[in-house]
């Protein structure tokens, strides 16, 4: 299975749009955008409260929480801009079943990157909450901040722990060190250096996977979570020689920003 960007965007959003229809969500859609292959894979259960921002999203995605009443996920995991009440964001509960903590809350509105339906890049949208869940958002790399693209990276979703495998329950993390864009392009000839950032060993073994798209991929900066990417495609998961590839959020931060209100609403 090659990276699911050979494929075309254009027959990744016939595959979302279809999946969406026969099973109201997204979640099937999840697969074929990295390939059917193995939520984080090589990880362990992060704590309940450790990530309060983590959101995961009803369509079978991952997101965060980045400003009052607004989830930063992918474009692929989302149809079309516009109202819609059909999801809902599970806020802060690391164990999907411990409905005793964290939220949940329904989506009253979509915003999908317009970037991303004509090149495949810019793999990011931003989903609206009916009302703001109690949490202090995630900060997101400012543009231009190409000083977070180096190190070691955590990375964490409900999606497969190994290629083709179930989504979790339990939120799994994982640390993955910073691939540069010419390493990296050496595995993925369709990789946008500008717009996307990759992350993982050569060997493998760890990895985000189907599911985790849309989640956060975050750097720990004196003490402070900094979101640098947005877990988007990869050939399989954790395979060797093969890094998971992220929307670079420095590359269209003010983008991100300039959709979001004050108020912490998406713009209309
Ligand atoms: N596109 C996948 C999803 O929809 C995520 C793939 C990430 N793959 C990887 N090898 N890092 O969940």
């Amino acid at each position: 299975m090659k990276a699911a960007r050979r494929w075309g965007a254009a027959s990744v959003g016939v595959l979302v749009a279809l999946s969406v229809g026969l099973l109201g969500q997204t979640q099937a859609a999840a697969a074929p955008v990295g390939g059917p292959s193995p939520s984080v894979v090589g990880g362990t259960n992060a704590a309940q409260g450790e990530f309060p921002w983590m959101t995961r999203l009803s369509m079978g995605c991952g997101g965060a929480v980045i400003a009052q009443r607004v989830v930063l996920t992918a474009a692929h995991c989302v149809r079309r801009t516009g109202s819609y009440t059909g999801y809902t964001a599970t806020i802060n509960r690391a164990n999907l079943t411990n409905t005793s903590v964290g939220q949940s809350i329904g989506s009253t509105y979509v915003y999908r990157s317009p970037q991303y339906s004509s090149t495949g890049t810019y793999d990011w949208a931003l989903v609206e909450l009916a009302s703001a869940p109690s949490v202090a958002p995630l900060s997101i790399a400012n543009q231009g901040e190409t000083s977070l693209n180096s190190g070691t990276f955590t990375v964490m979703g409900w999606g497969a722990t190994y290629e083709g495998g179930p989504q979790t329950n339990a939120l799994k993390k994982a640390s993955v060190p910073f691939v540069s864009d010419s390493v990296c392009a050496q595995s993925y000839r369709e990789l946008a250096p500008a717009t996307e950032i990759c992350a993982g060993y050569t060997s493998g073994g760890v990895d985000t996977c189907q599911g985790d798209s849309g989640g956060p991929m975050v750097k720990n900066v004196n003490g402070v979570w900094r979101s640098v990417g947005i877990v988007s495609y990869g050939n399989g998961c954790a395979r060797p020689n093969y890094p998971g590839v992220y929307s670079e959020i420095q590359a269209f931060s003010n983008a991100i920003r300039a959709k979001i209100s004050a108020s912490g609403t998406i713009i209309r």
